[in-house]
């Protein structure tokens, strides 16, 4: 009895340090992609990783755009126990670069050749100091108007392609009865209305000078105050619930035909794609107003912080290695309503908004169109998205003049930089 029960636990023994040998570590990933398509877009890379060996312990923090994940992450950092991977983007991976959190994935970079794979408008904003540390998942196109041409048909209304239009088209849906505009009255939503705004009122040479470079003259100007004249004209097109609405609910109102249209980037797919509807005949995607020529960007990212544990590590860079797989890269993106980060990949399964952003991306590129989101932290410090958050949140929420709009947001600019 001794004897076997000696045999059981030695042969456990073996078989633990045989499944050790096989595991290739585990990955704790930092995510806020809670929604129906989010979530089936980040099932799609546990998976990979599931079969590549790697574990995964999910570090969900809901909230759209982020802003709660990042407040999480900073704590956990601080309290010295950072996540494996998290979700952070643009400039703040400097940031987090600059603090000595991240790990160097160079050696996957380099034996899988990332600086072939991608665009350098992507690479770069993966690199501090030179050194990968961050892997990107997909490009979103933040600058996009989503329809219900039923409701637009039931009102006699035609989807609006300038500002000016949208004025005289919104009104016509509200006569009808509908929600003209879906929207969730959270910062970050107010702030993504007010950058399509910018692009589509200013231009991209004026967002890029205002909202990339916070050149203060481009910021101090008529151009400014105009860009607040539109965006107040459409608090009038939002329904009393909007305050604290997230913004897979206001989605959701377009694809039940309680509203036209939404303002928002083309993760709002994903959500059409979850409810089963086609694009063309349930739902359209057209350039927000204004903006066809132009292309906000989103590039969605995981960084990797240090790890200590040797198996941590080498989890990490399955994890960076699967993230560029093209098999990842196209699955990932046909779920998340994003075109790939990675160049040279197939078209054939994406379907038309996908192959308009795909077409966007390129021919922006050519013409200066092509600027970072500021609203979805690609574009300036977090220091100044914030002010600019408050600013355009302050206003839609309130009677503020244009002309008030815009000195408080050269103030906030200013006291940010
Ligand atoms: C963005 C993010 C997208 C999407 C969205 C809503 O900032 O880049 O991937 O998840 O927030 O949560």
């Amino acid at each position: 009895m001794k004897q076997n029960m000696k045999m059981t636990s030695l042969a456990a023994a073996a078989f633990m340090a045989s499944s050790t040998a096989f595991s290739a570590g585990e990955v704790e990933v930092l995510h806020w992609w809670t929604s129906g398509g989010e979530a089936a877009s980040v099932n799609y890379l546990k998976d990979k990783l599931d079969g590549a060996g790697v574990s995964w312990s999910d570090f969900a923090v809901a909230g759209g755009g982020g802003e709660n994940a990042m407040t999480v992450l900073k704590s956990r950092a601080i309290s010295g126990n950072p996540p494996t991977a998290a979700q952070i983007k643009g400039p703040s991976i400097q940031e987090w670069g600059d603090l000595g959190f991240l790990a160097d994935i160079n050696g996957v970079a380099k034996d899988n050749n990332w600086d072939g794979l991608l665009p350098s408008v992507v690479s770069d904003v993966m690199k501090h100091n030179g050194n990968y540390v961050a892997a990107p998942v997909n490009v979103h196109r933040v600058n996009w108007l989503w329809s219900n041409p039923e409701v637009f048909r039931k009102s006699g209304a035609t989807i609006p392609t300038t500002w000016d239009d949208f004025m005289v088209q919104a009104k016509k849906i509200q006569d009808a009865g509908y929600i003209a505009l879906a929207h969730g009255g959270q910062d970050w939503q107010d702030a993504t209305v007010f950058e399509a705004v910018v692009l589509g009122i200013g231009g991209p040479e004026y967002y890029q000078k205002a909202f990339v470079e916070t050149d203060m003259d481009a910021l101090n100007s008529d151009t400014t105050t105009a860009v607040f004249e539109t965006f107040g004209k459409l608090r009038q097109f939002i329904d009393s619930n909007s305050p604290g609405r997230d913004w897979n609910v206001a989605t959701s109102m377009v694809i039940n035909g309680e509203a036209a249209m939404q303002i928002m980037g083309d993760w709002a797919k994903g959500e059409f794609k979850v409810a089963g509807k086609s694009v063309g005949t349930d739902y359209t995607c057209t350039a927000a107003p204004d903006t066809s020529g132009s292309f906000t960007f989103n590039v969605d990212s995981f960084a990797f912080f240090s790890q200590s544990d040797l198996g941590n590590q080498q989890a990490q860079k399955v994890m960076a290695k699967e993230i560029l797989g093209s098999d990842f890269q196209e699955v990932f993106n046909l779920n998340k309503g994003s075109i790939p980060a990675r160049l040279g990949m197939s078209r054939d399964k994406f379907d038309s908004c996908a192959h308009d952003s795909m077409d966007a991306f390129i021919a922006s590129s050519q013409t200066g169109g092509l600027v970072p989101s500021f609203a979805h932290g690609m574009a300036v410090s977090s220091a100044v998205s914030g002010a600019i958050y408050d600013v355009a949140t302050n206003f839609f929420n309130s009677d503020q003049s244009a002309a008030e709009g815009a000195s408080q947001l050269v103030s906030a600019v200013k006291a940010a930089k």
